[in-house]
């Protein structure tokens, strides 16, 4: 299963990436704004920095809901590097520009998807990436794991091209969940990813053969 950080925090990124397991960032206009990144050409400049410190693909997102709009910035953000995957959101006139611009070869990541027909439609106008996301799904009281996974089966079902990418995961548990049911990527923020490294008999294991090492030392 592929890593994304959900983030447009530098310092986040390029600790994840040193890390060792990143395959990519994703980000949306909330996250832009929580950096105080404002105006379109700090906005590009920023994607542009991301994408130099990581080795793998970093959704952007449209701003434009008319398809008008979204093809207009998505080639913009696209030109901006290779890694640029141009995020959609999940309205009729997204699922046109996810047609289009898989037609041109722009990889996409279809955003806000939140039922398995969502997903099957995205899939069927060739995006790259579908993003159910769990976490807010888990906020109302509705199981997003299991969306995860009626994805993944329809997507199997028909070989769909298309990679789900588990996207407002929370914990370390919801990555577990989607390793286990097959999700394609996940993307979550760094505390996390972190979190998979906790254990207290690793550190209380840890803390007793150095311990014992020091105490055979000093003999
Ligand atoms: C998806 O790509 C979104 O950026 C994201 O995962 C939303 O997560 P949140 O529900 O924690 O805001």
């Amino acid at each position: 299963m592929k890593f994304f950080i959900d983030t447009a925090n530098l310092a986040e990124i390029r600790e994840a990436q040193e890390l060792g397991v990143l395959d990519g960032v994703t980000t949306n206009p909330s996250l832009m704004a929580k950096e105080g990144i404002t105006g379109k050409a700090n906005i590009l400049h920023h994607y542009k920095a991301i994408c130099d410190l990581v080795d793998g693909d970093v959704s952007a997102e449209v701003i434009g809901v008319t398809l008008h709009d979204m093809i207009r910035e998505g080639e913009e953000l696209a030109e901006l590097d290779d890694k640029i995957v141009v995020k959609v959101p999940m309205i009729k006139e997204g699922v046109k520009a996810l047609k289009y611009f898989s037609e041109k070869g722009i990889k996409t990541n279809c955003t806000l998807i939140f039922s398995a027909g969502q997903a099957l439609l995205a899939a069927k106008a060739g995006a790259t990436y579908v993003s159910p996301f769990v976490g807010r799904l888990d906020d109302i009281s509705t199981d997003g794991i299991a969306l995860i996974e009626q994805i993944v089966t329809i997507y199997r079902n028909y070989n769909y091209e298309t990679e789900v990418l588990a996207a407002s995961v929370r914990h370390p548990m919801h990555i577990i969940q989607c390793a286990e049911i097959g999700a394609d990527v996940m993307t979550g923020p760094l505390s996390a990813i972190t979190a998979l490294l906790n254990h207290p008999l690793t550190d209380s294991g840890l803390a007793k053969f150095l311990a014992d090492h020091q105490k055979a030392g000093a003999k």
